[in-house]
């Protein structure tokens, strides 16, 4: 059996679609949906990380302010532009890049942003929300995933997935996603004992490493017509790589995400869509308020 290729692509430019409509119908209404990016630092990946999400906005009709701050930005100046951020009007959605510089403490950071612009659904509020199967402004990740199983009609009910992380950012939010639709969830992670039997009793692998010496998921770890997500990226030899051998595991699964081409364009559509979804919860607000 040779599997199928899960195109992130695709999907991106299908979600993509829905949200340059969906500004439209906004800027109709005088809203033109803004994201304000904050990146501290000067870090190669992370900064290309914030031009593509950057560039993403501009082509479906989004505005950014970008914020770059050096390397030393401390704490009490991170919160002072928050609290900046999520006075002003004009901006729908704040994204603080992660990771932050070892002087910034991710959670203060975070949870200092407005729930309603909060576009990564990183704070406490939406968090719980999520928990709580309730949350609109859900992680970008997960929530790109969960479109990427919907659009290839990959049923979850019932099914036995592992996830390979733990993050506030990917298996935790991804976890409660997984299991509203009814999926059997195992979250794996570097104290798991066994991986490779947890690996291969799976219908549905999730795997998010990003450090192919510490892990690669080999085409012995996978069973036969499992659908394999790789969330990993990695740079190797100036490539971007992710956590599978991919050209192996496919000729046992059903269904695998490359790397480039997989998750990560879905990451940027769903934030877009995060973001016009601020957008008109910010109008909600005004007519209610
Ligand atoms: N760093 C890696 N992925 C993400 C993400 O989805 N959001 C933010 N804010 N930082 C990241």
């Amino acid at each position: 059996m040779t599997g199928q290729k899960i195109d992130g692509v695709v999907v991106a430019i299908s979600v993509k679609d829905i949200v340059r409509a969906a500004v439209k119908e906004l800027q109709n209404d005088r809203i033109t949906p803004c994201l304000a990016t904050v990146l501290v630092g000067d870090d190669p990946a992370s900064a290309t990380y914030v031009r593509n999400k950057q560039k993403a906005c501009s082509d479906v009709g989004i505005t950014t302010k970008d914020h770059k701050l050096p390397a030393m930005f401390s704490q009490k100046e991170m919160n002072s532009l928050i609290d900046l951020l999520n006075k002003d009007d004009t901006v729908h959605g704040i994204l603080v890049q992660l990771p932050l510089p070892v002087q910034l403490d991710e959670f203060t950071t975070t949870s200092r942003i407005s729930p309603l612009k909060d576009v990564d659904g990183l704070t406490p509020y939406n968090m719980g929300l999520l928990i709580s199967s309730k949350a609109i402004l859900k992680p970008c990740t997960p929530s790109g995933i969960m479109e990427l199983f919907e659009y290839y009609k990959i049923d979850l009910e019932g099914k036995d997935v592992v996830i390979i992380n733990r993050s506030n950012l990917v298996g935790k939010p991804l976890y409660n996603l997984m299991l509203e639709k009814n999926a059997t969830v195992t979250t794996c992670h570097s104290r798991t004992r066994n991986l490779k039997e947890h690996c291969q009793r799976a219908d549905i692998i999730i795997t998010a490493i990003g450090d192919r010496k510490k892990f690669i998921l080999t085409e012995d770890m996978v069973k036969e017509g499992a659908v394999i997500i790789d969330v990993g990226t990695a740079r190797l030899e100036e490539k971007l790589v992710g956590d599978v051998d991919y050209d192996n595991v496919i000729k046992k699964a059903s269904y695998v995400t490359p790397v480039p081409g997989g998750v990560g364009p879905m990451t940027i559509a769903m934030l877009l869509k995060n973001t016009v979804t601020a957008a008109s919860i910010s109008k909600e607000f005004v007519q209610h308020n």
